[in-house]
Formats: structure tokens, C-alpha cells, sequence
């Protein structure tokens, strides 16, 4: 059994998406810890109900980042988790704590990489024009959203789609992406093969 731990900044709901399919038997892990950034995050909620130990690192009583992301890192060490799930994380993660878990750190992203990197991916998705949008999970690397892919959900873009419209589209594909892929590094049957994931 891997022992996840699960960086957030918000609301959780992806959070919440692996709880559940842990909890259905789905995911063959253990959800060790909630880390955040943010003492107001909807997550922190999640986490006491789900009976999850929470680690608040406020970014904001820090006084630079660099002594934040020491913080950081030094919790995520202690934690010491099989795998770290960015779920929601609403910072770039230095390359100090990048490169200290090398193939251990998955993120989701609400586009198809390598489509719409950065934030607000679904409103540069409406406004692009494009046909189908989605998700992506995938590794995380020093590059911003752009490490080896592991998998990807697609959503048609209605012609009526607003940003939230679609992202509420997205997210329920995230729901399903997430634990998934999840499951299959718990599984042991992601092989990182240069710039590419191989599901054996
Ligand atoms: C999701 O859209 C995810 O793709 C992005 O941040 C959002 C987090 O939503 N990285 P939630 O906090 O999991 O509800």
C-alpha cells in the first residue's frame, strides 16, 4: 500500500475525488497528509472529516520565498510520502523541492498539455476557440505543466461555453483522471521513459 500525500491550495475537490475512490477501494493507498499554503483552503475541511493529519505552511507569514519553500520542503521530507498529489496547488514549486522527489510528484491541469500551460487554462481554451478541451495529469518536472504525461480526458467546448462553464465540464473529467492515475502509480505500472509514460 503507497502512502500519498496530497499539496493543495483551495477548495479540494479533486482532494476529495481521491479521498473517495481510497475510500471505495479503488486506489490501493494510504492518504498520510493534506500540505497547504493557504489556512483558509476549503481542503483543510476535508481532510479533518476524512480523518486526514493536516500540515499548514502559511506562505504568507514567510519572508521571502525562498524561506517558505524550505519550509516546504523540509515538511515534505517529513512526510516522507510515496507519491506528492498537487491537487490544486496555486504555486510554482521551486527546483529545490522538484528535484528532490524526481518521478514522485504527479499534478493535474485543467487543458491538454501542452496546450493552455499556466493559470486560467479553460478561459485561454474559451478564448482560443478550440473544439475540445480537457484534462492532464502528469509528473511534475522543473518546467511549468510540462512533465512526462500520464494521462489525459477530453471534453467538448460548447459554442454556449463561458470559462466556467467549461471548467465545471473539465473538472468532472479531473475527478475521474486523477484517482486513475493514482491508481496506476500505486499500482507500480508507470514507467518514465525520457519525455514519455508507459503504462505496462
Ligand atoms: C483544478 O481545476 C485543477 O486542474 C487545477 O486547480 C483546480 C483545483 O480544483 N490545478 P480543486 O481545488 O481540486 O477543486
Amino acid at each position: 500500500m503507497k502512502r500519498i500525500a496530497v499539496v493543495a491550495s483551495g477548495r479540494g475537490s479533486n482532494f476529495q475525488a481521491i479521498i473517495d475512490a481510497i475510500g471505495r477501494g479503488t486506489v490501493p493507498a494510504e492518504c498520510i497528509a493534506l500540505i497547504t499554503d493557504n489556512p483558509k483552503a476549503y481542503a483543510i475541511e476535508r481532510a479533518q472529516k476524512a480523518g486526514i493529519p493536516c500540515r499548514v505552511i502559511d506562505y504568507r507569514t514567510f519572508p521571502s520565498r525562498e524561506v517558505y519553500e524550505r519550509a516546504l520542503l523540509s515538511t515534505m521530507q517529513d512526510v516522507n510520502a510515496d507519491l506528492f498529489v498537487l491537487a490544486g496547488y496555486m504555486r510554482i514549486l521551486g527546483s529545490s523541492i522538484v528535484r528532490a522527489f524526481p518521478g514522485k510528484m504527479v499534478n493535474i491541469h485543467p487543458a491538454l498539455l501542452p496546450c493552455f500551460t499556466g493559470l486560467h487554462a479553460q478561459r485561454q481554451a474559451v478564448q482560443h476557440g478550440v473544439k475540445v478541451a480537457g484534462c492532464t495529469v502528469h509528473f511534475v518536472d522543473e518546467s511549468l505543466d510540462g512533465g512526462p504525461i500520464i494521462l489525459q480526458r477530453c471534453v467538448p467546448v460548447l459554442e454556449a461555453d463561458d470559462e466556467d462553464a467549461l471548467a465545471e465540464r473539465i473538472l468532472e473529467q479531473e475527478h475521474i483522471a486523477f484517482p486513475e492515475a493514482i491508481r496506476l502509480f500505486c499500482e507500480d505500472r508507470l514507467v518514465i521513459d525520457g519525455r514519455k509514460v508507459r503504462i505496462r
